[in-house]
């Protein structure tokens, strides 16, 4: 990965702020609704995909079939359990050093944008009070094709107006990293190495790169 960043576009959970163990928590607490167990070790599956695929997820797990109305209604519960734990979402669940980092990249003139699949990214950028850190917002409202089509990441660089060339993405999931590539982006893995092993790097976190 050659390249001078121009832009520097986030995925939101797991990068950003520790929001997986919510989504995991209702996740569980759906599982059990319907009668079986969902382990951490599953929930990796679910990391970065959207709402709606992460449902087929559960169900093939728990060897559950439900019709499309019934879907609609667990993928509701599912939502309204998450939006009210991350009513309580604090500024430091904010992952180390992302503040720092991305202030220091702003004040070099890159552009930063948050490229992410969940429909409550405006909730969770209002309730940690930084959405001002970013110059463009693209979620899952706002696109139709979820990770890993690159749709996310390429309507975030046209937003802040970067060529894809020119953009990195920071991302935690397999499924975001893939989408970067086929986005025409660097990609930086947060996370284990042997999980993420297309990412151009990996980093355990965004600390890190403060202390290269
Ligand atoms: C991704 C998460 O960022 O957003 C997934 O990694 C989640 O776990 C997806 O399912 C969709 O989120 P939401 O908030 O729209 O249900
Ligand atoms: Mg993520």
């Amino acid at each position: 990965m050659i390249r001078e960043m121009q832009a520097a576009i986030f995925d939101l959970d797991g990068v950003i702020v520790d929001t997986a163990k919510y989504h995991y928590l209702a996740w569980k607490r759906l599982a059990y609704a319907l009668g079986f167990d969902f382990t951490e070790r599953d929930n990796e599956r679910l990391k970065g995909v959207s709402r709606q695929h992460s449902l087929e997820i559960l169900l093939e797990i728990g060897q559950q079939s439900l019709n499309e109305e019934e879907k609609q209604t667990y993928a509701a519960m599912k939502n309204d359990w998450y939006v009210e734990y991350i009513q309580q979402l604090h500024t430091n669940e904010i992952l180390p050093g992302v503040t720092d980092y991305i202030e220091k990249i702003r004040n070099r003139g890159v552009k930063t944008a948050i490229g992410s699949a969940s429909k409550n990214t405006p909730l969770i950028l209002e309730r940690l009070g930084i959405r001002k850190m970013f110059d463009s917002v693209v979620d899952g409202n706002k696109v139709s094709k979820a990770k890993p089509d690159p749709e996310v990441f390429l309507r975030a660089a046209a937003e802040i107006k970067v060529i894809p060339q020119a953009c990195v993405v920071f991302e935690d999931a397999e499924a975001g990293i893939e989408a970067a590539l086929r986005a025409g982006m660097g990609a930086v893995g947060i996370g284990r190495p042997a999980s993420l092993i297309e990412a151009d790097a990996v980093i355990e976190g965004i600390w890190q790169l403060l202390i290269l």
